[in-house]
């Protein structure tokens, strides 16, 4: 059982499959460009697959795949097949570019929901977002996705000056569309450009989202980083994911695994314990992921009830958030 001194137990591994995408977007990378990892420092499909059932051995039993843009990955199909026989909710979060050429392996998968990034439903501005321009095909795949049953939860990052204006225009596409759409506050990684002032807080949303459509309140399940809310007759539903104005780390049952095989406690840990060379040189891995998430509690970033200034702070030796999988 994977518990650390908070009592908080671990049953969620967020695993990013590369550091790589093939968009640009502005608050997820520094502008220049991204590192461009060496092939050999990556994990490798095999040893994916081996770490993922060590982790499913010691009680983990939700994976959601990441990246980058995990599905830029040639071997993408292969890892989620061999995934979908393990005892686990395999989940992808994608930025959707890639999405048509998968539908048939998706069939074949376990895989119920796709979380797909949009931040804006204004090809122009997706452009301008993203650096690349497929807002077309990623709102296409959106409607692929939903004929083919899969549920899609839309995530957009609220940027102010930048798309807070949307809010309304997103919560108008869940009238008639089962979707969800989930506003997330912008959060501080390396080399993204964050400012305190260009946060549009969980507040700010809802009031903005009032003032178009009356909506009412849905019950959360445990371990939700969102809230749920309905406009009144709508068909899908919007919620807010607060990780700046109310950080949700009490309730934490994530790990993460870096696509070079790091074992991370939380999105904002600064330190690490590298798993991959373990593997490769037939160390007990068990072990030492009981060891890092020992350290979890006393980690600025794995605290709880802390002043967010800190893990601001904390957030400017991290990683961008390209490297890190969300
Ligand atoms: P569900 O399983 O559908 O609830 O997805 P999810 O919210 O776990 O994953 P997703 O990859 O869609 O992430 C949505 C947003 O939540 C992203 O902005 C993530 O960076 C953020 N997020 C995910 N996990 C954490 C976390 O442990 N801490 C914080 N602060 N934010 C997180
Ligand atoms: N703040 C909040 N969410 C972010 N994401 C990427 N960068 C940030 C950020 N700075 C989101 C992406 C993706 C998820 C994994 O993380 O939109 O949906
Ligand atoms: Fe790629 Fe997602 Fe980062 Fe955008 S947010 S650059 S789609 S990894």
């Amino acid at each position: 059982m994977l518990k650390d001194g908070f009592n908080r137990k671990h049953d969620y591994l967020r695993l990013s499959l590369t550091n790589n995408c093939n968009l640009r977007c502005t608050y997820c990378m520094p502008e220049e460009s991204y590192t461009h990892w060496p092939a050999a420092s990556m994990m490798q499909a095999d040893e994916i697959i081996s770490l993922v059932k060590t982790f499913v051995a010691m009680g983990v039993n939700k994976v959601r795949l990441t990246g980058g843009e995990p599905l830029v990955r040639k071997d993408a199909p292969q890892i989620l097949l061999a995934l979908s026989e393990l005892p686990i909710a395999l989940a992808i979060t994608t930025n959707g570019t890639r999405l048509a050429p998968m539908l048939p392996v998706l069939q074949q998968t376990n895989v119920r929901t796709i979380n797909v990034s949009l931040d804006t439903l204004q090809a122009d501005k997706y452009l301008l977002l993203t650096r690349r321009d497929l807002f077309n095909t990623v709102y296409h795949n959106i409607y692929q996705l939903l004929e083919q049953g899969i549920r899609v939860k839309i995530n957009m990052v609220v940027m102010k000056g930048v798309n807070e204006n949307e809010l309304p225009a997103f919560v108008e596409w869940t009238r008639h569309l089962p979707i969800n759409v989930r506003f997330i506050e912008f959060m501080p990684f390396d080399g993204n450009r964050w400012s305190s002032n260009r946060v549009f807080t969980h507040e700010q949303m809802l009031a903005n989202i009032a003032e178009h459509t009356p909506f009412d309140g849905l019950p959360s399940a445990p371990h939700d980083t969102a809230r749920h809310f309905q406009a009144s007759g709508h068909t899908g539903t919007f919620s807010i994911i607060s990780s700046m104005s109310a950080p949700f780390c009490s309730t934490c049952n994530r790990l993460r695994l870096t696509a070079d095989g790091k074992l991370k406690n939380c999105l904002f840990s600064t330190s690490e314990t590298d798993l991959l060379t373990a593997l490769r040189a037939g160390q007990n891995v068990q072990e030492l992921i009981l060891q890092n998430l020992a350290q979890k509690a006393k980690e600025r970033g794995g605290q709880f009830g802390e002043d967010f200034a800190d893990t601001v702070a904390a957030s400017l030796v991290n990683r961008s958030m390209i490297a890190i999988g969300g």
